[in-house]
């Protein structure tokens, strides 16, 4: 440190002196020369005035012999190299022998009386001083006085040595000085800081002792600052929590106004027996993940009101605050014409796109009329949006692929937002994606979203093959972005999670009373081994896949006959479709024919409850199932999987995945099946029956970290930090009158 203070303040120091020295020496130079002339010169009117008197009287006595001896005594001075006396007519009169040859009569003529000229002679410089006399009656006579002048430079060189030789030893201690001051305060201001930072004394009126640094207050913000997102960091890391997300909220994105958008409403109204008013929380992956982030934020969630009592409980602006116990945000629900939601949501979203993403060999639907509805109810949503939205730049995040229409003319309508939209399905390769007739249309709007999001890499980058395949735009498959008309959207993979700890979990009885009540409540023996699937009755989720393996578990191993039952929750799900539809036909098929076969009078290897259950319902089947099978033929994410796991806090239960679904990137130690294997699925049950309470635990203990450490403020947090470096990078754009990217694009 003190060779780094020497160097900054001694070297500028002395690099100053130098600079003073360079230009002064000359002016102090002429100075002395100045001094030392007219000193000169007074020598010389003083030698005259002592002559004055003497001269006339060896003149009028034409004493020649004692003129010559009086002036040559004179001259005897050391500094004077001559002296002459001059007639009127130019001829010397008297001449000393030192005097220099270059000095005679002519010359001492041109000079005027009283004055003094600087010459140069072989030997040096010389001053000629002349003085004219003219005493009375005798002829007038000129003297010339010539003093050595060589001393005058021999004096300046030592002066200037001795000024520079004081300068700059006097700097150098100046700065030796100024260095050692300087070490010694700074090295007193860091013991100040090391104090302040070791004893975490980061507020303003902390006291610091008398040697205080003037800017400590500033230092102690910064490292307020420092402290504090290192500490959000660290907890970002290893524990996501609401308040961790409020911060991000509140000091990263600076607590904008938060839109979420999405089809399935968080709550429905619906009504119940004798017309008493109910409310319900849909069986939907996406409501299980956003809701907490929701009452974590706040905000307006904007959704369509599909439940039965839904306009009865809304205000004049078709806003109701939720949830209905502890209201945290504003649920605005958007109505919609049957002829809307058939086109819109049963159509397109589901006949269409929903089997166009998922790869269960359901051909997709395009109808005209359906994207019509499409189109019609994306504007209609746009439309809310934006009025729900009071700021001009509001943090709007669309859910999932009823809105694919939604960035682009929601960009229209506020250029200033930040719209990030994800989508809870999985995105298919560019050829399958190909065959969507509106493929353009669609890709063209998402792409004006800030961020679109996907569960898994595989899927982000089947969007970019996608985009690449099918719109003129720049992609950086580095980064992942793709600009377009001049505006940038960050593709990211972001694997959605559920809450944790879970909202249920603490109103649960202890597991082995939900194991008790569970088989009560469904006529399953104690001694017979629960599997469980829950999930929407869906093509997608696999279930007679499931009951398939099952079959063949008991084909192939007759002593687990009577020994397993496997517990089918299905939640009807747009029942209206004939797919839909089919299926239900056939999965009840399924399990009569499997039951037929296997059932005794006291056990039967399938229980089907073709019904919705409440949460809390759900979350005690998972606490008394031996197994949860979820073997999705393709899925998103799937978050029954992270529930069950997270509804495990005896660390018991075994989990049965699917390697198509997007939860089996991260819970590995899952027994993970290919669902189209039927003889795979049959010994993952096998495994799982026959698996030794030890490996159960440490599986489960494994499974429940990885759900604990990336849990849904972790997905939602990736999301909002992502979105707040947007939004700085948009400002820093704007404070440095870059056009921007708002403006760039209404110029395209
Ligand atoms: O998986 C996509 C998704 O939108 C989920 O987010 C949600 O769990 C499910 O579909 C619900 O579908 P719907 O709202 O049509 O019942």
């Amino acid at each position: 440190m003190f060779r780094s203070i020497i160097i900054r303040s001694v070297l500028p120091l002395l690099l100053a002196a130098g600079t003073v020295a360079y230009f002064g020496l000359p002016y102090i130079d002429r100075l002395l020369t100045e001094w030392f002339r007219s000193d000169v010169e007074l020598r010389a009117q003083l030698l005259m005035s002592s002559m004055q008197e003497v001269l006339p009287v060896f003149m009028a006595k034409n004493d020649q012999t004692g003129l010559r001896r009086y002036v040559v005594r004179i001259a005897a001075d050391q500094r004077l190299l001559g002296l002459i006396i001059c007639r009127p007519d130019g001829t010397a009169l008297i001449k000393t022998e030192r005097m220099p040859a270059a000095v005679d009569c002519p010359e001492a003529q041109q000079i005027p009386d009283g004055h003094s000229s600087v010459l140069q002679t072989p030997s040096g410089s010389a001053q000629v001083s002349v003085f004219e006399e003219n005493p009375p009656g005798l002829a007038p006579y000129r003297v010339a006085i010539v003093h050595d002048l060589s001393f005058v430079d021999r004096r300046q060189g030592t002066a200037r040595d001795y000024l520079i030789a004081f300068a700059g030893i006097s700097v150098l201690i100046l700065a030796l000085f100024l260095a050692l001051a300087g070490w010694l305060l700074l090295r007193g201001w860091a013991n100040v800081l090391l104090r302040d930072i070791s004893g975490r004394r980061f507020t303003g009126n902390a006291q610091s002792g008398r040697l205080s640094l003037p800017i400590l207050s500033e230092v102690r913000a910064v490292l307020r600052e420092m402290e504090e997102s290192q500490r959000i960091e660290m907890d970002y890391r290893e524990n996501w929590t609401p308040q961790a997300l409020q911060q991000v909220v509140r000091e990263q994105l600076h607590s904008p106004q938060i839109v979420v958008v999405s089809n399935r409403e968080p709550y429905s109204h619906e009504f119940g027996e004798q017309g008493r008013i109910e409310v319900q929380v849909p069986a939907s992956g996406m409501v299980t993940a956003l809701e907490p982030v929701m009452r974590a934020c706040s905000g307006t969630w904007v959704a369509h009101g599909s439940g039965s009592a839904d306009r009865e409980v809304v205000d004049g602006h078709d806003r109701v605050r939720v949830p209905p116990e502890d209201p945290a945000y504003t649920l605005r629900r958007v109505w919609l014409s049957e002829a809307e939601e058939q086109g819109y949501y049963y159509g397109l979203a589901n006949e269409g796109l929903w089997p166009l993403c998922h790869l269960a060999y359901v051909r997709p639907a395009f109808r005209g009329e359906d994207w019509a509805a499409y189109q019609l109810v994306n504007r209609k949503f746009a439309d809310v949006v934006a009025r729900e939205a009071s700021s001009n730049d509001p943090l709007i995040m669309i859910q999932d692929y009823h809105f694919a229409l939604l960035p682009g003319l929601l960009r229209a309508r506020k250029p200033d937002a930040t719209i990030a939209l994800f989508w809870h399905i999985p995105w298919p390769n560019d050829e399958t994606f190909g065959v969507c007739p509106w493929k353009h249309e669609m890709l063209l709007n998402l792409l004006m979203a800030d961020i679109l999001g996907f569960h898994t890499l595989h899927h982000c980058r089947n969007f970019l093959a996608t985009v690449d395949r099918f719109v003129e735009c720049q992609i950086d498959h580095e980064h992942m972005t793709v600009a377009l008309q001049g505006h940038v959207c960050h593709v990211m993979a972001d694997p959605i999670s559920i809450e944790w700890p879970p909202r249920w979990l603490p109103m649960m009885p202890d597991v082995r009373l939900s194991r008790r009540t569970v088989r009560q409540r469904f006529g399953i023996a104690e001694q017979v081994a629960l599997g469980l699937g829950v999930e929407r009755w869906d093509f997608t989720k696999g279930l007679i896949e499931r009951f398939l393996a099952l079959e063949l578990l008991l084909e192939q191993h007759s002593r687990l006959r009577g020994r397993v039952t496997l517990l089918q929750i299905a939640a009807p799900s747009r029942s209206k479709l004939p797919a839909y539809q089919a299926l239900q036909q056939s999965t009840v098929a399924e399990v009569a024919r499997i039951n037929a076969r296997f059932a005794t009078e006291d056990w039967k290897p399938i229980v089907l409850v073709g019904k919705h259950q409440n949460p809390q319902q759900v979350f005690e089947l998972y606490r008394a199932a031996d197994f949860c099978i979820v073997n999705s033929l393709h899925d998103g994410m799937n978050l029954v999987a992270k529930e069950f796991v997270s509804a495990r806090d005896d660390d018991d239960g075994v989990l049965i995945l699917s390697t198509f679904a997007g939860a089996s990137r991260e819970l590995v130690e899952a027994l993970l099946v290919n669902p189209f294997d039927v003889a795979e699925t049959a010994e993952a049950i096998r495994r799982a029956l026959d698996m030794p309470r030890e490996q159960r635990a440490q599986r489960m203990q494994l499974m429940r970290r990885t759900v604990k450490e990336n849990n849904v403020f972790r997905w939602a947090g990736r999301l909002l930090m992502a979105a707040a470096r947007i939004r700085q990078r948009q400002a820093l754009l704007k404070s440095q009158d870059v056009p921007s990217l708002t403006r760039r694009r209404e110029r395209l």
